[in-house]
């Protein structure tokens, strides 16, 4: 089983992390395809918390080769900054690869994203102020920087400055902030040259060869279904593909190569930042919600929105990316709720809708149809079979299966590395 594609199946936050770092003891390559630092994964091992950003979680593994490829956008501040913590902290990083079309989030995106934020007022998107969106939007204008112009300072200082012409208008005229000059830019990107070069490749050449030396190739996707920026719930998303497709543009790898795609639902559901989310909670069952389940953002803190499990969506993600398998997380947050609502389907303006509305109005509008299980008290934390479950919870699991489109393999019951239950296995 050689390529597996692993994807968050909400909005985020729903544990990836944890199901790479599940599956990293039998891969031998796991690839980060999409997003940048936006991305924040939390990863408990022992006594030991590791907060990843921009490297995917399976570096924590040892013998695993971690790759960032084509379809990031780096930071090379945060690069390195992860970098150096994970050293300090005993973690391998030597094998680390770096496509050489990978883009650069430069000190312009990142002034970009903010003051372009504060600019839309109440209509911001809630970014996490990374960079993120100018750096894709100037990939896709064909103005970007991309890892290998660092190692052509020629290249490198003609490609900056016919970006900045364009950007330094808007940030002096429009938005009211001093221009950026070329040659800072320039040595910034310069000065991280010759610790990049030696990690820098052809990761498309590398991942087709591992697969046919019969490598296991785990994508680790960064974000969501819901947060992309084709299939999610425009414009309140990422600049990102976070679906499957992405991982194979993402980085140079067909489609024929995957056997498995692997979708991490929460067993509620969270959101960080504005737009839609029709099961949220805004009363005292959301705060339990977000204090039992330590809803806050990994990245930059914020307190996440949060509301019940919702079956349309699961359903939507099965679809979009031809999901094979979900790993639900954090069941063990649900104990002890008398009864657990799960959204059906949604009222749109008084029709029922099955489906997650493709018209952007229609899924502002939907208010979820609800049905209720009974929940159950048991502690599940140490549970490490299905059967050792709680008949509810069981239940319960096997009601999400089935509305959900796919089986569920694995189950999270607690934030530590081996508390899961594994149904089916997944490598
Ligand atoms: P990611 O962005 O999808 O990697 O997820 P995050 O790391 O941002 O958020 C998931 C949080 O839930 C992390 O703090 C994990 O340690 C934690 N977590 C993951 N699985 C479980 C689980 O089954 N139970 C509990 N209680 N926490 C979990
Ligand atoms: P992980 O990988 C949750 C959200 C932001 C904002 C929108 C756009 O940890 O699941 P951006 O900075 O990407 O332009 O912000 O996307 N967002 C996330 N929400 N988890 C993430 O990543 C996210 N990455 C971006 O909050 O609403
Ligand atoms: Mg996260």
């Amino acid at each position: 089983m050689p390529a597996i594609i692993l994807v968050g199946a909400q909005w985020g936050d729903e544990g990836k992390g944890k199901a790479t770092d599940l599956l990293a003891s039998r891969i031998d390559y796991v690839v980060k395809f999409n997003g940048g630092n936006n991305a924040g994964h939390t990863v408990v091992i022992g006594d030991e918390k590791y907060a990843l950003h921009l490297l995917p979680s399976g570096i924590l593994t040892p013998g695993v080769t971690p790759i960032i490829s084509n379809g990031v956008v780096i930071d090379l501040e945060v690069l390195f900054g992860e970098i150096s913590a994970l050293a300090s902290r005993g973690i391998d990083v030597s094998r680390l690869r770096v496509s050489a079309n990978a883009h650069i989030i430069t000190s312009y995106h990142r002034t970009l994203d903010k003051v372009t934020e504060r600019f839309l007022g109440k209509r911001q998107i809630g970014t996490t102020g990374r960079g993120i969106g100018p750096s894709y939007a100037d990939k896709i204008n064909r103005v970007g920087i991309r890892v290998q112009d660092i190692f052509d300072e020629g290249i490198l200082r003609q490609k900056v400055e016919s970006a900045l012409e364009v950007k330094n208008h808007l940030l002096v005229k429009i938005y009211n902030r001093r221009a950026i000059t070329a040659d800072e830019v320039v040595s910034e990107l310069l000065s991280y040259a010759d610790r990049l070069r030696p990690m820098v490749c052809d990761t498309s050449l590398e991942l087709n060869n591992a697969l046919d030396d019969d490598k296991i190739v785990l994508f680790e996707g960064g974000q969501a279904t819901m947060l992309d920026v084709d299939h999610g719930t425009y414009p309140f998303v990422t600049s990102s593909n976070a679906t499957s497709g992405g991982a194979l543009t993402g980085s140079g790898v067909g489609p024929t190569r995957v056997d498995r795609v692997i979708a991490v639902v929460k067993a509620y559901t969270t959101r960080v930042g504005s737009g839609p989310f029709p099961t949220e909670l805004f009363d005292e069952s959301g705060e339990y919600l977000r204090a039992k389940g330590f809803e806050f953002g990994t990245t930059t803190g914020r307190p996440r929105r949060c509301g019940w499990y919702d079956a349309p969506i699961a359903r939507y993600t099965t679809r979009i990316n031809g999901v094979t398998d979900f790993v639900l997380t954090k069941l063990d947050v649900l104990t002890g709720l008398d009864q657990i609502p799960v959204c059906v389907a949604y009222d749109v303006d008084g029709t029922r809708v099955d489906e997650v509305p493709v018209n952007q109005s229609d899924f502002h509008h939907a208010t979820p149809i609800y049905e209720n299980f009974p929940g159950w008290t048991e502690d599940i934390t140490g549970v490490r079979s299905f059967d050792e479950l709680p008949a509810n919870a069981q239940k319960y699991v096997l009601a999400l299966e089935a509305m959900s489109g796919a089986r569920f393999s694995a189950i999270g019951v607690g934030p530590a590395r081996d508390a899961i239950v594994v149904r089916h296995d997944l490598v």
